[in-house]
């Protein structure tokens, strides 16, 4: 949440971190803001709104080093003062911020000062300028010794050519240019400039200048960076054609979902590298899936796939609920944290919690991200950068990432799962994701017919229930359309009083052993008056009660689910976009949240 964007070196900052801030405007786009350091002090232009509001205003800022922020408010409604930078008493000194400063009232109150903004951050341009006394990195490392909470930070001052960062829970890292530094919230904002870079770890503490960088932890001891290599393909993080990230990221399944199998899988053998060691595999008495938003989606998938290959009890939690609960642990417990990002606040307070009584493991993104580090072990699943805010190809990777993790546990334990099948289903994946694709101008039809409804339910049986909730949550984050997904059987213990021709369901009708409850429920729905939508394996017998019907090519049971959803990421896209929506960036969300 928020992106963090700067620049050193002799180039024109102001161009460069606006065009980095554009990259970094899913993590937050309520308002932003450009410092830079010209020859008399630094100039400072801030908006409320998009990015490209700003686009004019940076101009005038001239000069080689600054620093920006695109925010997503937490304290302080989006306006022009509460956009980020912001500055001490004397103007001197500029902060970006991201995270939040828990004490940040308390802080006030020990300054006595009057801050212009109603956020949590202007506070530490304050207490900044209150321990600067010639040198600022030693302010900074001294002020935020007083500061409860987290924070991505970077500090610059009118008197020095450096920039100062810091991070504690909000991700920052460093872009080693040739004679420049780009320090940005994500990889993805400095690949453009280079592929070298180190990330911050918690509580620790840079300097930047023109002649080097130095790295120390709060304490004061000097900290050796390992230089890292970006590896992707910097035209991953582009829109290739497509008019939005989310469009493209729906067409790259076909790929990512390769991306995620590769290698790993064989007729006989599972290649994964856990930190597990196998008398712990066999020991395990349950498996706890948790995460955030569509990854605790992917996880319910996952619940029945899990408990049907391994036959231990699944449980699957949020991590906003699990993190505050004092889950009762034992050390035949495995936790598994599920994140896109791996960034997410409450799925790394929760893993946090977790470790402290049991065996940890990651499904995890973004390589090298917070939870990833945090978790020891895990799998990534190797999605690529994945842009737009609702996530679609994440969710998908994250479903075959448990998968993967359930086979391994298999092969460690009872060997029940015939590999061969499931191999042979996943090589033929790509050819069904793609026969999907090439329904997108009749599934926009079906958006075309729906997009003025102001309420939608979606219904399905087992693992087709998360599916169901997954689409609900895909329409009603980008479209804000009120939606809700329920088991199909749900409906008739109290959603039923809601149907009526304004009400349409979709209903996920495999052709599996509960096709026949299913029918009944859509009987139910169709003797109502309510439109139907129906995703099926095989239309023959509801063409009675629609002409809405999606079909979409049948797999083997555990990765039906993966199918399901794709048309229905493609509905609420095209929803979306009818509506005159940047499904790309919602109001009101960001990315990667990572606060509470
Ligand atoms: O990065 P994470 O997977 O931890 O994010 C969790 C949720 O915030 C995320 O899935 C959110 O629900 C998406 N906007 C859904 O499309």
């Amino acid at each position: 949440m928020c992106g963090i964007f700067g620049y050193l070196g002799n180039k024109q900052a102001s161009e460069i971190i606006f065009q980095g801030l554009q990259r970094l405007e899913y993590r937050g786009y309520d308002s932003a803001g450009i410092a830079v350091k010209n020859g008399t002090g630094i100039a400072l232009e801030k908006k409320k709104g998009r990015i490209h509001n700003l686009q004019e205003l940076s101009k005038n800022l001239k000069g080689t080093l600054g620093i920006g922020h695109t925010r997503w408010a937490t304290h302080g409604e989006p306006n022009d003062v509460n956009a980020h930078p912001h500055h001490s008493t004397d103007k001197k000194i500029m902060i970006v911020h991201n995270g939040i400063i828990e004490n940040f009232s308390a802080l006030k109150e020990f300054l006595n000062c009057s801050c212009i903004s109603a956020t949590d951050s202007e506070v530490l341009a304050h207490l900044i300028q209150h321990h600067y006394k010639g040198n600022l990195l030693e302010a900074v490392r001294l002020s935020l010794l007083q500061v409860e909470g987290t924070y991505g930070l970077a500090v610059m001052h009118q008197h020095h050519d450096e920039i100062i960062i810091a991070r504690n829970g909000s991700p920052l890292v460093v872009g080693l240019g040739k004679n420049e530094y780009i320090i940005s919230s994500d990889l993805a904002a400095i690949a453009p400039h280079t592929k070298k870079y180190f990330c911050l770890d918690d509580k620790q503490i840079g300097k930047l200048t023109p002649s080097g960088y130095e790295v120390k932890d709060l304490e004061n001891s000097a900290i050796t960076k390992e230089l890292e290599r970006i590896t992707w393909d910097v035209k991953s993080i582009e829109k290739k054609g497509f008019s939005h990230f989310m469009l493209k990221e729906i067409f790259e399944q076909p790929a990512s979902l390769k991306n995620c199998f590769r290698g790993r899988i064989t007729n006989d053998e599972i290649k994964v590298t856990l930190n597990l060691d196998d008398a712990f595999i066999k020991s395990i008495n349950r498996i706890i899936l948790v995460g955030c938003g569509t990854s605790w989606h992917s996880a319910l998938v996952a619940e029945y796939a899990m408990e049907k290959t391994l036959n231990i009890p699944v449980e699957v939690e949020y991590a906003s609920e699990f993190r505050y609960r004092n889950p009762i642990l034992h050390e035949n417990d495995l936790v598994v944290v599920i994140s896109q990002s791996g960034e997410t606040a409450d799925t790394l307070a929760a893993l946090k919690e977790a470790k402290k009584h049991c065996k940890t493991i990651g499904i995890i993104n973004v390589v090298g991200s917070t939870i990833a580090r945090e978790a020891g072990s895990g799998i990534y699943i190797h999605a690529g950068p994945e842009i737009g805010v609702a996530s679609t190809k994440a969710f998908t990777g994250q479903i075959l990432g448990l998968l993967l993790l359930a086979l391994y546990i298999d092969e460690k334990r009872e060997k029940t799962a015939n590999l061969k099948t499931i191999k042979d289903a996943l090589d033929n994946l790509e050819e069904h994701i793609k026969a999907i694709l090439e329904k997108n101008e009749d599934i926009k039809k079906i958006a075309e017919a729906y997009y003025n409804s102001t309420n939608f339910l979606f219904l399905g049986r087992g693992s087709n229930f998360p599916v169901a909730l997954e689409g609900a949550l895909k329409l009603k984050e980008i479209s804000y359309i009120h939606a809700e997904g329920y088991p199909a059987a749900e409906m008739k213990h109290g959603p039923i009083a809601l149907i009526d021709e304004h009400m349409p369901v979709v209903f996920i009708a495999n052709q599996n052993g509960l096709h026949d409850k299913i029918i009944s429920n859509m009987e139910e729905v169709y003797a109502r008056k309510g439109s139907i939508i129906a995703l099926t394996t095989d239309d023959r017998e509801l063409k009675k009660y629609t002409k809405h019907i999606i079909t979409v090519p049948e797999t083997i049971d555990l990765l039906q689910p993966i199918l399901n959803s794709i048309p229905l990421q493609l509905l609420a896209y095209h929803i979306a976009v009818l509506k005159n929506l940047d499904p790309d960036k919602p109001r009101n969300l960001a990315k990667s949240v990572t606060v509470e």
